[in-house]
């Protein structure tokens, strides 16, 4: 995370949130809250954070923070976040989800924000999928779900038009609590896992699991679960990998290195684009191109970098390697192409 420095989180003092602080203190980053405790607690607030009791439907005070602080990165968890009561309040929940996530998206254009996080749930997905990933088939049931699928797609247009880099991450089940002991789940009465751990320390003798005809050996549904703890850490490389392919990617520069043959920016639709630096000895090459050739050139320069932007982490491809590979097999390519062609 060494290009972050600021990190705004709102939502702070919620179940989540607060475990996310935890985590981030460990770093080197000043952390900032923005929470009006409607859910959450002010005992989860954590010490080493500015907490700020706000709205986030409050666009100019929050701009005001973000400006003041010099705030890089933004966690944004703070939502309703009861099913049940999203059927029930359903103007509440979009007015809180949707709108305060626009307003949010406000504060933020034109600042120093340059990374955007968000929570959202796979309550989007379509119910009945067995294994769900990101291409798997969205249409939330409840309000709270399509409140989210709303926010989703407000902050990828927002995002892609004011150049900040952004990842939603659609969670499961949350459950546990912080090794640390000094925070976890309160408020939550009706939380499967907390009502085990209230029946381990005999608090709750009795625990009750609903369903009975699900298509397993007990009856009882198949549930999915991450640990909090997890989730927190999971945050922290999602925030460091955006905020450094920023880097690699040099989005927006037009200045190309000397011995570099391409770059690849963004243009302001937000879609990919190449540039290529004309001072190469091999954009001569490419530049004696047919038409249709340079299209071929330009969508495998593309995909690769679309797939480095996936599978960078674990690969460690930058886009100086890549240019190599693709420099070395650009004959082949070609070569092919041609032969197709003919
Ligand atoms: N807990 C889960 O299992 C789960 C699963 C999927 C997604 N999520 C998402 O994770 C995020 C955090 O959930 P959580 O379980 O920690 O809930 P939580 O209720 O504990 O935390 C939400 C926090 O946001 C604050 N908040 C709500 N509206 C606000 C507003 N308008 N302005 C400022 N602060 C506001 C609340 O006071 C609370 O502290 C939510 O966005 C939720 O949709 C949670």
């Amino acid at each position: 995370m060494d290009k972050t420095k600021n990190i705004l989180i709102t939502g702070g003092a919620g179940y989540i949130g607060s475990h996310i602080v935890e985590a981030l203190t460990k770093t080197k980053n000043n952390i900032f809250i923005i929470d009006n405790l409607s859910t959450g607690f002010k005992k989860l607030i954590n010490k080493k954070a500015f907490f700020f009791d706000l709205n986030i439907l409050n666009t100019k005070k929050i701009r005001k923070i973000i400006l003041t602080n010099q705030i890089d990165s933004v966690i944004h968890l703070a939502a309703s976040v009861s099913i049940g009561a999203g059927e029930k309040y359903p103007k509440i929940y979009f007015r809180n989800n949707v709108t305060g996530t626009i307003n949010l998206l406000n504060a933020c254009k034109n600042s120093s924000v340059k990374n955007f996080i968000f929570s959202s749930t796979a309550a989007i997905y379509k119910d009945g999928q067995k294994i769900v990933n990101e291409n798997s088939k969205i249409s939330p049931k409840s309000v709270y779900g399509k409140t989210k699928l709303k926010a989703e797609k407000q902050i990828i247009t927002i995002c892609k038009k004011n150049k900040i880099n952004y990842s939603i991450l659609r969670y499961f089940n949350v459950c546990g609590a912080s090794l640390s002991g000094k925070i976890g789940l309160i408020g939550k009465g009706d939380h499967l896992f907390k009502n085990i751990s209230s029946s381990v320390i005999k608090k709750k003798p009795i625990i009750k699991i609903y369903g009975n005809n699900y298509n397993t050996s007990d009856g009882t549904t198949i549930r999915d679960y991450i640990h909090v703890s997890d989730l927190a850490n999971i945050h922290l490389e999602v925030l460091r990998k955006i905020s450094e392919d920023a880097r690699k990617y040099k989005l927006n520069s037009k200045k190309i290195s000397k011995n570099k043959f391409f770059e690849i920016s963004y243009n302001d639709k937000g879609e990919m684009e190449l540039i290529f630096n004309e001072k190469h000895s091999f954009f001569s090459q490419y530049n004696k191109l047919e038409k249709k050739e340079k299209k071929l050139i330009e969508n495998i320069l593309i995909s690769f970098g679309q797939s480095m932007e996936i599978f960078d982490n674990e690969d460690k491809v930058v886009v100086s390697d890549l240019q190599e590979i693709l420099i070395q097999n650009w004959a082949n390519i070609l070569n092919n192409y041609v032969k197709e062609n003919k």
